[in-house]
């Protein structure tokens, strides 16, 4: 089978290599998947250049969202069979013509799903359902911030808040993005480039503050959004993507200042804490909360009262330009790869 390895980190045009690797078997509770298309997560950029502890050492197989045709079922797999159209999530792996999943992440899904909306679903709508309902526990009328809205989580996030009938602020990075938040239906997109975001919030609602915010931008983000939330508000953390910003260890140890330090007594006066997100620790330690997620996103799409955005589809040859793409801050949605 096709593999697509990363080799070498850095710039996306020297990364990857796609090669002939070995099949995978799957183990008796796995379900082997022949793969149509993958996603692509900031995650594999972040992996890409060197700066994502949790990914596998080079030659590494990258990739946590699939979408294809079961071809084995191990011995143990009772409710799906070879054929079944699915979405699955592989923790890494992905990256391939042939991927290994756990059964648990494996769903069926309709025929009529495209394969961006397939992919959108197992990764970035699972987050944001862990995130904005089983997490947060979003109620009609919060105020709710949403940072990177136009990207893939945030554009699952703005959905899953407008759903909940929250007031929902949106931040990105371009004028082509404010138009796709208005559209979508965010009450306050805000774009950082022109306005110190905190200080527009902060003339929007005054004191009160608000309800809830998810940020996976990491370092002054975290702090200014502290000081932005109110009584009984929350800011969940899930990720650093401002790290790629400047990768020298100087850089690094900037943005964990950058963080802000907290003591919990602060959290106990103010009635109001932050919240670290990391799924693949939910994976390793409670991998039925991230079937639950899948599965609701899964029904919830099929009711359409979510719509996955595919912002890009690209053929394997273009892998490259894909993950620059995603690099970018220019790509809304979704980006999938197809073999
Ligand atoms: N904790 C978890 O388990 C978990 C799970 C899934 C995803 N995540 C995190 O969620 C975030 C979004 O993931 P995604 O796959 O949906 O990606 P994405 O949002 O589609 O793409 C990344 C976006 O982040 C914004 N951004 C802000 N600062 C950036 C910077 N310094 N460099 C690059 N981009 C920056 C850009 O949009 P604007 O410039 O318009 O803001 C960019 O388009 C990532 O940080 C990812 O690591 C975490």
């Amino acid at each position: 089978m096709k593999v697509a390895y990363l080799i070498k980190y850095g710039p996306a045009n020297t990364a990857f290599d796609i090669r002939e690797g070995e099949k995978p078997q799957p183990g008796p509770n796995q379900v082997l998947i022949k793969v149509d298309a993958f996603g692509l997560n900031f995650a594999d950029v972040m992996a890409r250049l060197g700066l994502y502890k949790a990914a596998p050492p080079i030659p590494a197989i990258l990739g946590y969202d699939v979408v294809g045709y079961i071809e084995a079922c191990g011995t143990e797999v009772q409710n799906k069979k070879v054929g079944d159209r699915v979405t699955a999530l592989t923790r890494f792996g992905g990256y391939a013509e042939y991927a290994i999943a756990e059964n648990e992440v494996v769903f069926p899904i309709p025929a009529s799903f495209p394969l961006g909306v397939a992919v959108a679903l197992a990764t970035q709508y699972s987050t944001a359902y862990f995130l904005s309902h089983m997490m947060a526990n979003l109620q009609k009328n919060d105020k709710v911030l949403i940072h990177a809205a136009a990207g893939g989580v945030g554009t699952a996030l703005v959905q899953m808040a407008l759903h909940k009938k929250c007031i929902v602020f949106g931040t990105c990075g371009s004028e082509e993005k404010i138009a796709y938040l208005s559209k979508n239906g965010v009450h306050h997109p805000i774009n950082y480039q022109k306005n110190d975001f905190e200080e527009a919030i902060r003339a929007l609602v005054g004191k009160k503050g608000l309800d809830a915010i998810f940020d996976p931008v990491g370092g002054k983000s975290v702090k200014k959004g502290f000081r932005l939330l109110g009584a009984g508000g929350r800011l969940f953390t899930y990720g650093v993507s401002s790290m790629n910003q400047d990768k020298s260890v100087f850089g690094k140890i900037r943005i964990l200042v950058q963080f802000g330090i907290y003591h919990p007594l602060q959290f106990l006066s103010n009635s109001k804490g932050i919240i670290g997100v990391n799924m693949l620790k939910i994976a390793e330690q409670n991998p039925e909360k991230i079937a639950t997620a899948m599965a609701k996103v899964i029904q919830m799409t099929e009711a359409a009262i979510l719509t996955p955005h595919v912002g890009g589809e690209f053929e394997i040859a273009r892998l490259a330009e894909a993950h620059e793409f995603l690099e970018s801050r220019k790509s809304i949605g979704k980006i999938v790869v197809k073999w």
